[in-house]
């Protein structure tokens, strides 16, 4: 039988490598900027805020909003030890009631949604704090075996003040015992004008 840590390592290389290819699927439709001013909702201390750190400093800012001091603390650790601490500005905050800044280019959130009782209602609340054109991108695990088509139909919902821009999707395979396929979703959306809300 296989040890726990024999198990845990195919199972840990392969989320390294989908959550790879989902950040690189997210630099490239969120098309971050030197300058950029983004807030990362339900940030906690994932490496999507470095990666989208690295793109908009050290002239933009990535503001991480999440309800857990603890993660936070970790991620303030990690923007250190890459050199970001000037970029990166922790947040301690919950999402459903916080009010992104003036001057934001861009809000993510990456596997956050899906932690939120009305996921619709929230992406409404931060529409109405962000001027018209602004961006949102968003990951979130898809339906097992799905494409971007179909992948869709089983998301988190967003309010229709967010226009759908574009999608893609990264499948990758996990080791038994595991489903065979795994699927994220990753989506940049704009907000419409406010006269539609
Ligand atoms: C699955 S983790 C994702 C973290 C990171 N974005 C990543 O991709 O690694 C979800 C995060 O959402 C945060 N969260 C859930 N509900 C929240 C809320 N209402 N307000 C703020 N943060 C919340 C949790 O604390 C947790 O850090």
């Amino acid at each position: 039988m296989p040890t726990p840590s024999a198990v845990a390592e195919p199972v840990a290389e392969a989320y390294r490598h989908g959550i790879g290819q989902a950040l690189n699927a997210l630099l490239r439709l969120g098309a971050f900027a030197a300058g950029d001013h983004v807030v990362n909702l339900c940030a906690g201390a994932g490496i999507d805020n470095l990666a989208i750190a690295g793109r908009v400093g050290p002239a933009g800012r990535l503001i991480a909003v999440d309800a857990d001091p603890v993660a936070l603390g970790r991620l303030r650790e990690l923007a250190a030890k890459h050199r970001l601490s000037g970029v990166v500005q922790p947040v301690t905050a919950d999402v459903t009631t916080y009010r992104p800044p003036p001057g934001v280019t861009h809000l993510a959130c990456a596997f956050g949604l899906h932690h939120l009782i009305a996921p619709a209602a929230v992406t409404r609340q931060w529409a109405t704090a962000v001027p018209a054109g602004t961006s949102l991108l968003l990951l979130d695990w898809g339906p097992r075996g799905a494409t971007v088509g179909d992948a869709c139909a089983g998301l988190p919902p967003v309010h229709p003040i967010w226009q759908p821009v574009a999608a893609s999707t990264v499948r990758f395979g996990m080791p038994e015992p595991y489903p065979p396929v795994a699927t994220i979703v990753i989506r940049r959306l704009t907000c419409r004008s406010k006269k539609e809300l």
